[in-house]
């Protein structure tokens, strides 16, 4: 962390009690650290509108049985080319769960998410955005 700047912020005071306990149910114990994360998350979706470079996590469930979606998926990722990592969990005999991580302009990471969601079979299809972490 760099020097601190302190900064004073008004608000509506229904606004600040529900914050309080919004952030206490979230295990923060001061304003100060609930305010830097939003902070940070903010730039964070920054990064995703200006398709900066992130790292995105597409979070996956399908049914392996359903026919050929398992090469369809395996085609997409190869095609693809630029996944850094991704691990597929047995949930039961008819669900898989698979997470795959991207590191990409994030016009790429959501093309991508999007071509994968459309394929016949997927049952969600889910992006949570992450950051290389260089400008938060
Ligand atoms: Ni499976």
């Amino acid at each position: 962390m760099g020097s601190l700047a302190r900064f004073g912020v008004s608000l509506e005071k229904d606004l600040l009690n529900r914050f309080d306990t919004l952030i206490k149910e979230e295990g923060y114990t001061n304003r100060s650290e609930a305010i830097r994360d939003l902070i940070r998350e903010r730039f964070v979706r920054k990064e995703w509108e200006c398709d900066r470079e992130v790292v995105g996590v597409i979070t996956l469930l399908y049914d392996h049985h359903n026919g050929g979606l398992m090469e369809r998926l395996t085609d997409v990722q190869h095609d693809y080319g630029r996944i850094i990592s991704s691990v597929h969990v047995h949930l039961k005999r008819d669900r898989c769960l698979e997470v795959i991580v991207v590191r990409d302009k994030s016009r790429f990471i959501t093309a991508l998410a999007h071509q994968i969601k459309s394929i016949r079979g997927i049952k969600q299809c889910r992006v949570s955005m992450g950051s290389l972490g260089e400008n938060i």
